[in-house]
């Protein structure tokens, strides 16, 4: 005859070391190195009588690397679950109880200063370390989710880097570049991708071929410096532009390196705030914010230049 779930739990739990580990349990999942340290018990003795109690239905594991956690199985049936105030109530009956809570809150407590040891250490250069995970490739996913759905003309897209981002949350993308070449591997890129709201066109920074007052935001990324006459590219997007649409240009800070026009194509070598300050001014934009938002470490250290403007 099969023994009943009763029987089994009875079992079980007639043993004073497994109802010191349920009571333990109780506060917290724990490891067994955890579970050693805190009974003073050997390894091989914690496991078998884990094992009876995960047989028996009170416990569930998991594994974390070479670590075994051990927890109250969070479903254990009704009748499993009444044993567990009635298996602490007995822990608490037995002479080791005092010295097991006592280990059990010196464990919780080092688990918890490790973990801020380890971030008072790194206080004051974390954000220039390297941290698991964390990049400006995922913040920039997270920030994008966070945008309205507009429409969007990348104007110089190259080969649609930044619209592919784009894409991903805008309405629709309208990636401008005057290389055909640039053009034919980026639309082929966005099919590929199955990017449909992501259109590519072949056209000029100076008179973009988007039809007036039809998009939300234009972008130049390290578009402008290609511009044969960088104020009628920003007139370009003023027109392009819906009444309160915005514009966003990054582009170099003004340097002096002069191999930029034979190493990267570059026409101007950068701009002074005050020159886009007064190109935007006169192409009949308002509230314009220029700003460095970064600056490499190695030379020649070209930094980069927001500058954000509405319609
Ligand atoms: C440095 S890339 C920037 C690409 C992209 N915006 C980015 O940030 O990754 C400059 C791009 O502008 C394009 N370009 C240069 N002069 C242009 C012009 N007058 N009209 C349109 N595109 C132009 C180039 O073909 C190139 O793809």
């Amino acid at each position: 005859m099969p023994m009943s779930a009763t029987l089994k739990s009875l079992r079980a739990l007639a043993d004073s070391t497994r109802l010191r580990i349920l009571a333990l349990l109780d506060t917290s999942e724990l490891s067994v190195h955890e579970l050693q340290e805190i009974t003073r018990m050997g390894q091989s003795r914690i496991s078998t009588h884990l094992g009876l109690l995960q047989e028996a239905g009170f416990l569930q594991s998991r594994r974390e690397g070479k670590r075994s956690f051990y927890r109250l199985h969070p479903q254990a049936e009704a009748a499993i679950r009444d044993f567990i105030p009635i298996a602490t109530r007995g822990a608490k009956e037995l002479p080791e109880h005092g010295a097991d809570q006592i280990n059990l809150r010196r464990i919780l407590n080092r688990r918890q200063e490790q973990a801020q040891v380890y971030f008072n250490q790194v206080a004051g250069r974390f954000d220039r370390s390297y941290g698991p995970g964390r990049s400006w490739q995922a913040f920039g996913q997270l920030l994008l989710r966070m945008l309205p759905p507009l429409t969007v003309a990348d104007l110089g897209s190259g080969e649609g880097l930044l619209s592919e981002l784009l894409a991903r949350c805008c309405r629709k993308v309208i990636a401008v570049d005057n290389s055909e070449k640039m053009v034919e591997f980026g639309a082929k890129k966005a099919r590929k991708n199955g990017l449909k709201n992501l259109e590519f066109r072949l056209g000029d920074l100076a008179d973009p071929p988007i039809a007036p007052g039809s998009v939300d935001l234009a972008i130049l990324s390290q578009a402008l410096h290609h511009a044969e006459d960088p104020a009628q590219a920003l007139r370009g997007a003023y027109r392009i532009l819906c009444p309160g649409g915005q514009i966003m240009v990054l582009d170099l800070l003004q340097h002096n390196f002069e191999k930029a026009r034979d190493l990267y194509g570059d026409r101007w070598l950068g701009f002074a705030e005050s020159d886009l300050d007064r190109w935007l001014q006169e192409a009949g934009f308002r509230r314009i914010e220029i700003n460095v938002v970064a600056r490499e470490e190695e030379p020649p250290h070209f930094a980069t230049l927001l500058a954000v403007a509405s319609r």
